[in-house]
Formats: structure tokens, sequence, C-alpha cells
């Protein structure tokens, strides 16, 4: 991990123009943060995928065309706190479906904490948490002939370009069977004045988020970086659809990289690009499937139409 994570530094910081992948906003801070994240008023992306699954969860299981008396596996990838999750687990509990719900994610705090919080709410769940690498784990589960639901939630498939967001569902498809599906949550475009306060709150909590990169080069790899030389820059235009963030060098300076043995040369108004966060529309969903073996059954959005929750099934 640390070896990839090097690898991935001197990689972008040594080219023009420099950026560094998302992923690494991740560390125990960065979950911490994304979750104040998702509960400021700025950020409506949780809120609106919540409304989907709080209202129309009926509307979900009837476009997943399940069996009562066929037991399938409901599976998440990135399960996070459950907490959407939970509205569609207790439809399915209710209407007597035979599933097991198999949450999988890297963080196995993570899946501790939801197991206990299932085991409490729903006692006759049956919970198989899955730690590690999604496609290890997918590919370990196909070897059963159970049908299968994924949930891929939160527009976290926005985090990745068109092009690797389609190989990634590909990979999702390539360890299921004709008729599984996948639940796949996305942010909508919509315009400005919405979507770049989700990005750029006044409380900077995103922007700690986004600095938090920074810091963990510095904990990490021995980093110099000062945190007050760069600034939270988030950028979003309607018609391109892509909220992008960055972080800009107030000065020109040079970093050294202590385990890196390097150092990188910032000029002022230098931009590091840390994050993409993509928003879609059918035209650019059909275009992502293409080269996929998924087709939409359906589509279920918020009442504001900010979020949409795609019902994907394998061909
Ligand atoms: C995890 N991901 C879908 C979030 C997003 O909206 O792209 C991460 C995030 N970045 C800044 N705020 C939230």
């Amino acid at each position: 991990m640390i070896e990839q994570f090097k690898k991935d530094v001197v990689e972008g910081l040594g080219k023009s123009p420099k950026s560094i992948p998302s992923k690494y906003f991740y560390d125990a801070i960065g979950d911490a943060l994304f979750i104040k994240i998702m509960n400021m008023p700025e950020y409506y992306p949780t809120r609106a995928e919540l409304e989907i699954f709080s209202e129309k969860s009926d509307e979900i299981i009837r476009s997943l065309s399940l069996k009562k008396d066929v037991f399938f596996e409901l599976i998440e990838l990135g399960a996070g706190d459950g907490t959407k999750t939970k509205q569609l687990l207790q439809k399915l509990l209710q209407q007597g479906y035979d599933f097991s719900y198999l949450p999988i994610d890297i963080s196995s705090t993570a899946l501790r904490d939801l197991e206990i919080k299932l085991e409490n709410e729903f006692p006759t769940l049956d919970v198989r948490k899955k730690h590690g690498d999604y496609f290890n784990v997918l590919e370990t589960l196909r070897t059963n002939n159970h049908p299968k639901v994924i949930l891929f939630l939160g527009s976290n498939i926005g985090n990745l370009t068109d092009e690797n967001s389609s190989k990634f569902i590909y990979q999702i498809g390539a360890n299921l069977k004709t008729h599984d599906k996948l639940i796949l949550g996305v942010d909508l475009i919509k315009s400005e004045d919405l979507v770049r306060p989700a990005y750029d709150d006044p409380q900077g909590i995103t922007k700690d988020f986004n600095l938090n990169l920074l810091k963990r080069i510095n904990k990490e790899l021995g980093g110099q970086f000062d945190l007050s030389t760069f600034d939270h820059v988030p950028e979003y235009y309607m018609h391109e659809g892509v909220a992008r963030s960055y972080l800009v060098s107030n000065r020109d300076q040079e970093i050294r990289i202590e385990s890196l043995d390097r150092s990188f040369s910032f000029e002022k108004g230098e931009r590091i690009q840390t994050e993409i966060s993509r928003k879609y529309d059918d035209r650019i969903m059909k275009n992502i499937l293409k080269e996929t073996d998924f087709r939409i059954v359906d589509k279920l959005t918020d009442k504001n139409g900010y979020f949409a929750d795609y019902i994907l099934s394998r061909s």
C-alpha cells in the first residue's frame, strides 16, 4: 500500500499538470471528514439518495424482479454505515424475501460497526461481511449460483473517469450471471448554484478533506508541505457536468518529500488536481454502459431530481 502511494505521488507530482488520485483522501481522518461532509446541509447527494431508498424501496424491489421462493445475495460495494441500505433491507424482510446481505468494505472497523448495528435492528437478517477489495471478493462469490443484486451507491462511481467507470462496471458484470442486477446510485447534472456549495462549504470541511491529502503525504511519506500555502479550489461548470477539486499553491515553492528523496517545485497558482466528481444524465450513463453487459431497466429519482438510482440488469 505505502509503495503504491509513493509511486502515485512521484508520478502525480512529477508530471504537468499535477494530480494525485482521490482514493488517498480516505485514511481515518479522511473517513471522519467525509462523514461530516455527508451531514453538511450543502452536500445534497446523501439526503437525496436516502429519500429514494426511504420512499421508493417498494419500486426498487419491483424492478429487481425477485422471486420470494428463490434465495439471493444482496451485495454492497463499500457499505459505509448502511443508512440507505437499511431502508431496503427492512422492506425485503417485511415482504418475506429469502436473502443474505453481504457488505464488502476495505475498512474492517466500518464492517464490524455495521454488523453490530444490523444485529440489533434486524436480528433475523443473515449478514455475511466480507473484508477486502471489491473484485477479489466478487470473484470468490461467483462460484455459487445464487442470483445476485449488487449495490454501488453514493455516486462513488463518479470519482472515476467515464472510461474507468465503464471498465469497472464491465468487471462487476464479469462476476455476475444473466439477469443479476446492479443498483447504481449517481449524482445528476444540475446547475452551478447547487453543485458548487456542495464542494465548497462555508465551514471549510471540504477544504480540510482536500488538504488531508497533503497531511497524509507529510505523515506517511515525510513530506514538508505547509498546508497554509495551498488553497482549496473547486470548479464546476454545468455544461461539462464534472466537479473538479484542486489544491493551488499560493506561492513559488520547493517541497521536499523525505521518503521519496525528492523535491517538487510549485509555481504560484500551480494546481494539483485531487478529485473529479462526475454528474450524470441518461446520455452519459448509456454511453458508459455501451461497453458493458448491463442495460437500464429502471431509474428512480428523488423529488428534486438531484440524484438517481439506476437499476441495471446483466444481459
Ligand atoms: C465519495 N464521493 C462520491 C464524494 C463526491 O461527491 O465525489 C467525495 C467528496 N468529495 C468532496 N466532497 C465529497
